[in-house]
């Protein structure tokens, strides 16, 4: 049984792992390792002896069939946005005649910040179109040169049609970015069969790679070699140990890394994947949907016209999560946290809980439900101190 793999609070129900996952076992022996051994025994010379330089790249291959990608296609480094300004900033040049990239105007506020930045330092006009995601294809034309979406809603759990979009992407000529930071580890991803150009997603979410863990980066082989790493370092170099004032971008996916890689992070990471090798995404897909079903299913019974049910039914458009809107939304979230049902709230109106497959059991929806009843009967929510929001909601 995989939960066990996970240390989980006691009298927690845990419905935030599509936000931050818990310490899994794995993570904990693998940080202890880099700590002790690597770190402790090793000091400098771990840098040649315990694999830290190729540890990057080693991670990316560990980490690729959870999107359908192959050996030498990922690579794990920086945070999320950071990796974004990176296929961003190359993408504009790799279509330098065009002037238009679109993304979606509920896209998270970070890709639309970083896009927006990058867009300005292209060294000619480009227009950043945030449009409504379901107008796409009355905006594609052969003036845009990326689109850039998230693949699963972060506010409403809504999953897009990855395959069809990209395909009408490449129709007119434009290259496809796709954010996975709600989507690795919680439902299966082909890139290959997609024929997606360019991914990332964090490590922090359904992969369980602890708080701030560092991202991943997808690029399609044929992009390899071509699209310019725009944020240069020496860990991206051909030779960073020759200390060559020119730079001269190392070969294959190493080029998209610009600085020393954060060690005991990528440990963190790389044990906490160890579970992923012990089942397939298609259970983990089978039992998220059976999850998100049962969660639907309760609420709607147990509190008829409450909440609205943000998340599409359909199981090809529903990530791993189940939003639902009510507009005393951030009281509902605290009073459930206080009772030790952990979700999280997404301004407006969003109460949002993930559902991961790895280590959540039935009879945790069903006491869920339950709790969430409780509050609502009691007008727990409405208790004044709720009125003030703390930092992270
Ligand atoms: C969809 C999406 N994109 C980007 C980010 C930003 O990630 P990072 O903090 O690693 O840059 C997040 C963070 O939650 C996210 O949910």
């Amino acid at each position: 049984m995989l939960r066990q793999e996970f240390i989980l609070p006691q009298g927690q129900i845990y419905l935030d792992g599509n936000s931050l996952g818990p310490v899994t076992l794995g993570a904990q022996r693998r940080v202890g390792q880099v700590l002790n051994r690597e770190w402790g025994e090793g000091l400098i010379r771990s840098w040649n002896e315990a694999g830290w330089m190729d540890a990057p790249l080693a991670l990316g291959n560990r980490l690729a069939p959870l999107i359908g990608a192959h050996d030498d296609e990922v690579l794990v480094a920086d945070t999320l946005t950071f990796l974004l300004a990176k296929i961003i900033g190359g993408a504009l040049e790799l279509r330098s005649t065009r002037h238009v990239v679109i993304t979606d105007d509920v896209n998270f506020h970070s890709d639309l910040y970083i896009v927006a930045g990058m867009a300005k330092l292209a060294g000619r006009e480009i227009v950043v179109k945030a449009i409504d995601r379901t107008t796409l294809s009355e905006h594609l034309d052969d003036d845009v040169a990326l689109v850039m979406l998230t693949h699963v809603d972060f506010r409403t759990g809504e999953m897009l049609d990855m395959a069809g979009i990209t395909a009408a992407v490449h129709a007119v000529g434009a290259l496809m970015l796709w954010d996975f930071a709600h989507s690795t580890g919680a439902v299966p991803l082909d890139v290959t069969s997609a024929d997606v150009d360019f991914a990332a997603g964090c490590g922090y979410k359904y992969l369980n790679g602890g708080p701030g863990a560092p991202a991943f980066i997808y690029v399609a082989p044929r992009w390899q070699g071509v699209l310019r790493n725009p944020l240069p370092g020496w860990l991206g170099h051909a030779r960073p140990f020759a200390f060559e004032p020119t730079y001269e971008s190392a070969p294959g996916m190493r080029a998209y890394l610009t600085s020393s890689p954060s060690v005991i992070a990528l440990g963190a990471l790389d044990g906490a994947l160890e579970v992923f090798e012990r089942t397939t995404i298609t259970e983990l897909r089978e039992k998220s949907l059976a999850l998100t079903d049962l969660f639907i299913d309760l609420v709607e019974e147990a509190l008829p016209g409450v909440f609205e049910v943000v998340t599409p039914r359909e199981h090809d458009r529903r990530g791993s999560q189940v939003a639902l809107r009510h507009h005393r939304g951030y009281g509902i979230v605290q009073a459930l946290i206080e009772r030790g049902v952990v979700g999280d709230f997404r301004a407006p109106d969003i109460c949002r809980f993930g559902f991961a497959p790895l280590y959540l059991r039935y009879v945790d929806v069903y006491d869920a439900v339950q709790i969430l009843v409780d509050v609502m009967m009691s007008s727990a929510h409405l208790d004044e101190k709720y009125d003030m929001r703390l930092a992270v909601t």
